[in-house]
């Protein structure tokens, strides 16, 4: 890992409607596993919601903040992560407007995103400059806060590479201060006269002779450093590797492992193909959308054998039901020993089980929903305070008159 990333994981959502369980086992979980181990930024990204959904805004307003209650009622905790609202944040937008000055055009033209996007919503007009300029949205979104890693799907990896070259760009363009090399002199000499060697010595032999152990060491000991401050190992890292200061480190994505979440006819669950379970979905209306869910064609009678492969109910055996039951639900299946309504039931009580305590969550936020809205605004300034920090870094290095 570069030392110059940091351990802060950064991801939003776009507010589009009430959260399914496709959300909760492809996202949400995997959100809630980070805070452990990272710090963690989450946020609405109602911004990117508008890029689609500009002609009827409504669902946006009125998804936000439920979008938030649900984090919060599956396990995502205020404690260890902070969570945002992308508009109430400005400086998304400044830091959006400064970087589209050193975006070519060609770069956003190329994401794939642009144009299957563009053929999954035909009945929309996406030929707009917001939406070609989104990903470069979602750039200034990592980047505001250096985050080091953002938790994504495999439609969003070119984003985040996308991200890394134009963090690599701004570093090329704006890295070199003025007065960068005696800076970084006079940084070295706080290392203390045997580190400031020892680093001298590897930078050294990393610029004249490509000796790739000698960065490697050089990076390590920077790392080790406790009496220089940030800026100070960012530029002593430029310095080393000749890159210039690195203003905005280029983060990784962190692609969730967890399988796809089969929708109720067998497709992905999504909302664009009406096969969802939402969070907030009534114990009756769960029942009636699995007991009506299509199973193996083949299994007419209650007496015909089904092949458990050629049934959407068995996909989503593979997320709630344990191997050892499988392999006697499969068996009973192909001997016709058993119905599919009992086959069903697995599923129904164990999605039942599962949202009960978030359902019972969901009930005491919406009865507090002032408790939630500060658990937002606290949120939004813990963010801002961030933002506000890199934007004025962003700023001076592009030539602006600081505020
Ligand atoms: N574009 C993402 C999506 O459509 C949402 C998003 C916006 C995002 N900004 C982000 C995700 C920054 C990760 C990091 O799902
Ligand atoms: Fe599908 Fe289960 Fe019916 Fe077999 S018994 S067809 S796996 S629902």
């Amino acid at each position: 890992m570069n030392i110059n990333q940091t351990k802060r994981v950064l991801s939003g959502m776009r507010p589009t409607g009430l959260l399914h369980l496709g959300h909760y086992h492809g996202v949400l979980k995997n959100w809630i596993e980070l805070q452990h181990s990272y710090e963690c930024f989450y946020f609405v990204a109602d911004w990117h919601a508008l890029t689609t959904h500009y002609e009827d805004p409504s669902i946006i307003g009125e998804s936000s903040r439920d979008m938030v209650i649900d984090w919060l009622a599956a396990g995502v905790n205020p404690g260890n992560a902070t969570i945002f609202i992308q508009s109430r944040i400005p400086e998304h937008a400044e830091l959006y407007t400064l970087l589209s000055m050193i975006t070519p055009l060609g770069w956003l033209e190329r994401v794939p995103s642009y144009k299957d996007q563009q053929e999954k919503f035909r009945d929309k007009d996406l030929a707009t400059y917001g939406f070609l300029g989104y990903p470069l949205l979602q750039s200034a979104d990592i980047l505001i806060y250096k985050a080091g890693f953002v938790p994504v799907g495999e439609d969003q990896v070119a984003h985040i590479e996308l991200t890394r070259e134009i963090a690599r760009r701004f570093n090329h363009l704006y890295g070199k201060e003025h007065d960068f090399e005696q800076r970084a002199e006079t940084a070295i000499k706080k290392m203390g006269k045997k580190n400031a060697k020892l680093y001298k010595d590897a930078r050294r032999r990393y610029r004249e002779q490509g000796d790739t152990e000698a960065l490697a060491f050089g990076e390590a000991l920077l790392e080790s450093q406790q009496n220089i401050s940030l800026s100070d190992r960012d530029r002593l890292l430029g310095y080393l590797d000749g890159g210039g200061r690195i203003l905005l480190p280029e983060p990784q994505s962190l692609l969730t492992a967890s399988p796809k979440m089969p929708g109720l006819d067998g497709q992905k669950m999504s909302k664009s193909y009406g096969n969802t379970i939402t969070l907030r979905e009534s114990p009756q209306d769960i029942e009636k959308k699995i007991r009506t869910m299509p199973t193996d064609p083949a299994r007419v009678r209650r007496t015909d054998p089904g092949d458990p492969e050629k049934c959407p109910v068995w996909d989503l055996h593979h997320i709630y039901t344990s191997e050892s039951t499988r392999l006697e639900l499969a068996e009973g299946c192909k001997t016709a020993s058993i119905g599919c309504i009992e086959c069903k039931q697995h599923i129904i009580d164990a999605v039942l089980e599962e949202l009960r305590p978030i359902q019972l969550r969901i009930k005491d936020y919406l009865n507090d929903l002032s408790g939630v809205d500060s658990i937002i605004n606290e949120g939004c300034e813990n963010a801002r305070d961030v933002a506000q920090d890199t934007i004025a870094e962003v700023r001076k290095a592009m030539g602006l008159v600081g505020r």
